[in-house]
């Protein structure tokens, strides 16, 4: 089975990531977390250089993501600078508060949507990149005690309609997610991989 180290500090995302893989790839956490500045200016360019950073330490195949929120009414906050959103807030709860707060003052529309960039770093020169999204608006109100960061805020689009939010959906997160769609991708690409191999020999 490919083994990939985790890079990342966040210990949701790498449970997420965890179940996620299970039984098809082994994915390790790092010894320990890197300080890594996200410079980039894409969810791409910031996951390029996670993965960078890890495999540049410890010499081994790195995964790493870059994910976000967009508020499609609000294109100059969140995104890739989701975790850097009112930082004189350090609790997500505050934050996501404080952009319910935001959407109603300004009477903006709530649509949004989460975006997964996964990285897999393998060598300098085999360098994978898998996206996922997932589609639904803002709600009024926090909601739910699953997930993390903006989960209980965001409501993803369903055929139930019934506005729950992704902190009250954690089985349904774990297969429609941004994160869950981008490693699906990821899964279905490395599957390939290996039965062409196999093929050849
Ligand atoms: P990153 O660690 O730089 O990728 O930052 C991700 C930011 O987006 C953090 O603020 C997270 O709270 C938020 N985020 C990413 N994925 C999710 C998710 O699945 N649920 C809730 N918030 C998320």
């Amino acid at each position: 089975m490919k083994s990939f180290l985790l890079g990342t500090g966040n210990a949701h995302k790498a449970q997420e990531f965890k179940e996620l893989f299970f039984q098809t790839l082994t994915i390790n956490a790092a010894p320990r977390t890197l300080e890594v500045d996200e410079t980039g200016s894409t969810f791409i360019e910031n996951a390029l250089i996670k993965a960078k950073a890890y495999f540049e330490t410890y010499k081994v195949p790195a995964l790493a993501d870059d994910s976000g929120l967009v508020v499609e009414s609000l294109p100059n906050i969140l995104g890739v600078h989701s975790a850097r959103f009112a930082p004189e807030l350090p609790d997500y709860a505050d934050k996501c508060l404080k952009l319910i707060e935001l959407l109603n003052s300004t009477n903006k529309d709530r649509n949004a949507h989460f975006v997964c960039v996964l990285c897999f770093y393998l060598s300098p020169e085999e360098i994978y990149f898998f996206e996922g999204r997932v589609q639904g608006t803002i709600g009024n109100e926090l909601r739910g005690t699953k997930g993390f960061g903006y989960d209980p805020i965001f409501i993803p689009e369903r055929r139930e309609n019934d506005g729950k939010s992704l902190a009250e959906l954690a089985e349904w997160k774990n297969e429609f997610s941004h994160r869950a769609k981008a490693a699906q991708a990821a899964l279905e690409f490395f599957k390939e991989s290996v039965d062409k191999t196999r093929n050849k020999t």
